[in-house]
């Protein structure tokens, strides 16, 4: 009887210690014992988490707080001062470490995205200043974007041919792909090309299986081993997917390994490479096989389905206001004459750079950025943040910013302009690619990209909605990315 009383004693003095917050931790909701508020997550939004958390942020403020399970707390960031301060307070710039986001990477924390600390720092500087001496961002990558457009417009030629509806579902995906392929590995892909396939079908289905608060909830590692499959999807992390990806990416390696020489670096695989044997004969060093593979998986993730889910929305946005497409027709028309627009045509494309801009703002491809981490303890709006909080930053708050905006539903690219239409107004409510120290690292690459692939298509045709048949839905697919569903459309060359 003793031992009974006890154990209850114990028990009710762990939930009384459970349910303790820190002093001054930012308001929001209570959950139950033990539990936390993981049972009520999907009740908030069962379908966009963003959603879910900015009714949490309508209720408690702007920094809410609140517990998954027992001991790891959860701090969702809303609006634009709030998420200002934190992508500018360093302490918040650590990424959080589970299970099943290190099952992408062999059990070990490596790569970019999700790593921190002065291993993150490393990589991610390494890798930065390598992509930018091999083009990435500058107009030296002119070209290898051309290279995926002209081939992207040989197939829509292709499929529109007798003005048949042109399917946009995955269209881009390859030719993004292509591009950072080029810069890593120095090759690229046929369309037709099966292994591809397969790659871009891992990409999507573990962008898109995934849930982004439910990843964070903190799974013991023992669950991921006695029941990987229930684990994984419970969490909506299918990290298993990457097997295939992980060994396409070793291959590939391998073969630099023979054929590459110290006196001419192809790709990004050489440097590294070089970098490898340079450090590994220095010692102890973070840049081995392993790390190379989780940095290249993580750039294929964070770059593909992001650029791709930017150009697919920005067409959706199109087809649904016609008389936007032909007013930067026309202006594409007056810049560039006769030939596809480039990049030094940029600052002259005012009213097109707007629009997508625009489009941008209202797709909202990364509406949870990627989550953060408080490296230490910290205050947030005078609140206690405590060290390894999981934060997010709310980025479809500010970019429907109600006081801001005024009318931010609407899509209206004169927004981004001055009231003479003479030049951009560049503002820090537009924030796309986050910012602070975990800004995006492909920013440059991804501007290009989304510029010159936009611009072009519109320059060189016409896209319709299909006749008698209810517009394409704006309604985004949910993932860890927001992404376009598939749509068609009807597409005539412009002469
Ligand atoms: C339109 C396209 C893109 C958008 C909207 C986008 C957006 C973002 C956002 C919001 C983050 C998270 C920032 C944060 O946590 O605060 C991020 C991180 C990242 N992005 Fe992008 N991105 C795009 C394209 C790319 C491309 C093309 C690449 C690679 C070539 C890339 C590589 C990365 C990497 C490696 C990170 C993690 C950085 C770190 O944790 O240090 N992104 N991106």
């Amino acid at each position: 009887m003793i031992t009974e009383i006890l154990i209850a004693v114990v028990l009710v003095a762990l939930l009384i210690k459970a349910s303790i917050r820190p002093s001054n931790f930012p308001p929001g909701p209570r959950g139950l014992p033990l539990a936390g508020y993981i049972p009520f997550l999907s009740k908030l939004d069962p379908e966009y988490p963003h959603l879910g958390l900015k009714k949490l942020a309508d209720q408690y403020g702007p920094v809410t707080g609140f517990y998954l399970g027992p001991s790891q707390p959860f701090i969702s960031v809303c609006g634009y001062e709030a998420i200002k301060e934190a992508l500018y307070n360093d302490d918040l710039a650590g990424r959080p470490n589970n299970a099943a986001r290190r099952e992408r990477t062999f059990g070990q924390r490596l790569g970019v995205v999700h790593n921190d600390g002065p291993e993150w720092q490393e990589q991610r500087r390494f890798t930065l200043r390598h992509l930018k001496d091999l083009g990435f961002g500058k107009t030296s990558s002119e070209g290898l974007i051309r290279e995926e457009i002209d081939d992207l417009m040989d197939e829509i030629r292709l499929q529109s041919w007798r003005n048949q509806p042109v399917d946009f579902k995955g269209m881009f995906n390859l030719s993004l792909i292509n591009i950072l392929w080029a810069l890593i590995g120095g090759q690229r892909f046929k369309r037709d090309d099966v292994r591809l396939a397969r790659l871009l079908d891992i990409v999507d289905c573990f962008i898109h299986s995934a849930n982004f608060t439910r990843a964070n909830i903190p799974v013991p590692t023992i669950f991921l081993r006695l029941f990987p499959s229930t684990t994984r999807n419970f969490l909506g992390l299918r990290n298993d997917l990457f097997t295939p990806l992980q060994d396409f990416i070793r291959d590939r390696i391998q073969e630099h390994v023979t054929d590459r020489s110290d006196d001419e670096q192809r790709d990004f695989i050489d440097v590294y490479l070089q970098e490898m044997t340079k450090r590994q004969s220095e010692g102890d060093s973070s840049f081995h096989e392993n790390q190379l593979i989780g940095v290249i998986i993580d750039l294929f993730i964070a770059g593909a389905e992001t650029t791709s889910g930017s150009l697919g929305f920005a067409l959706l946005y199109l087809l649904h206001h016609p008389e936007i497409q032909q007013k930067i027709q026309k202006e594409l028309d007056q810049v560039c004459g006769d030939s596809l627009p480039q990049l030094a045509h940029r600052s002259s494309l005012l009213y097109t750079e707007a629009a997508l801009m625009e489009a941008q703002r209202l797709a909202n491809i990364t509406p949870l950025a990627v989550a953060h981490k408080a490296l230490r303890d910290t205050h947030l709006q005078g609140y206690f943040i405590p060290k390894e909080s999981i934060v997010t930053v709310n980025l479809f708050t500010v970019h429907h910013d109600n006081e801001f905006w005024k009318d931010p539903e609407m899509f209206r690219p004169e927004r981004h302009l001055t009231p003479d239409g003479r030049k951009l107004i560049k503002t820090d409510h537009l924030l796309p690619f986050s910012a602070g120290k975990r800004a995006c690292l492909g920013e440059p690459l991804a501007r290009n990209t989304y510029f010159l692939f936009m611009s072009s298509l519109l320059k060189a045709f016409e896209f319709r909605p299909i006749p008698d048949r209810p517009l394409p839905t704006l309604k985004p697919k949910n993932g860890l990315t927001l992404g376009y569903d598939g749509f068609e459309a009807i597409v005539t060359p412009r002469t």
